[in-house]
């Protein structure tokens, strides 16, 4: 069963529409991205793109956008924050390259269903107050065999303890669950996963379904010289591939 918690979506946008992420990097956010998160590139595979109709949910600053339509596909993104539609609007252009971006809800994402052959969104759904109804969202909008890919937050993982750490023990809360403690990370309410609730709350539109976790620099960083001892099984990002059932 997956622990709710309330925050309200105005909440969510407001803080990502008052800094886009990476936002603070200004024209490096590229390389910052992929030399901090290099699971990015080897998960995405965006050469796979050539041709096909992609559609990322969550673009941010557009840099992942970007990388698919270079690769060739016709690409289509939305955000919940104008501001982060705007950034990526001008990054395609300025790069010369076509895109459709808007104003959308992966909750309820304006397409009809098989609409595209690649769903993408890396670090997005976990925000949401309703990521569930938004994970099975965005498998809806898929064509039969279309390509399922993204990234949510792992909830057994070293960054959760860290934020148990933080904002349970460090208060005089030490009772306080992982889900408590995730939820004040980065946006209001941010939720985190564990491999089998994802397994189970996608296995009927899905198949070829693997669902990993991935040892990343924020595990890390907030445990030193330990993290890597449990190698990927307690990492911070949740890999989630699949194709759409036909
Ligand atoms: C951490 S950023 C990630 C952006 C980008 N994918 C990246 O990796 O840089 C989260 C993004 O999710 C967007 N977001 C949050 N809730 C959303 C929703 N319900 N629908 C669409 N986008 C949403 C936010 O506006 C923000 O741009």
């Amino acid at each position: 069963m997956i622990e709710q918690l309330s925050a309200s979506k105005e909440a969510v946008a407001q803080f990502w529409n008052a800094e886009a992420c990476g936002e603070r990097y200004g024209d490096a956010q590229m390389e910052v991205r992929y030399g901090y998160e290099p699971e990015i590139e080897t998960f995405a595979r965006f050469a796979s793109g050539h041709g096909r109709e992609v559609l990322e949910i969550g673009v941010g600053m557009g840099a992942d956008l970007l990388r698919w339509a270079s690769a060739g596909a016709q690409v289509t993104g939305i955000d919940l924050t104008e501001r982060a539609v705007a950034l990526t609007r001008q990054r395609l252009a300025a790069a010369g390259l076509a895109g459709d971006v808007q104003v959308g809800d992966a909750e309820n994402l304006p397409f009809p269903d098989a609409s595209f052959d690649l769903v993408w969104s890396w670090g997005v759904l976990h925000h949401t107050p309703m990521s569930t109804r938004a994970m099975r969202e965005a498998a809806r909008v898929l064509r039969p065999g279309g390509r399922y890919a993204l990234m949510v937050y792992h909830r057994r993982s070293w960054v959760a303890a860290a934020a148990w750490a933080r904002f349970g023990l460090a208060r005089g809360r030490p009772r306080m669950s992982l889900t408590e403690a995730v939820s004040h990370v980065e946006s209001p309410g941010t939720r985190a996963f564990t491999a089998s609730e994802v397994r189970v709350l996608l296995e009927d539109l899905l198949v070829d379904l693997q669902i990993r976790p991935v040892l990343t620099r924020w595990d890390r960083r907030f445990a030193p010289g330990i993290a890597q001892l449990a190698g990927d099984r307690l990492g911070w990002f949740l890999l989630v591939d699949g194709r759409r059932a036909s």
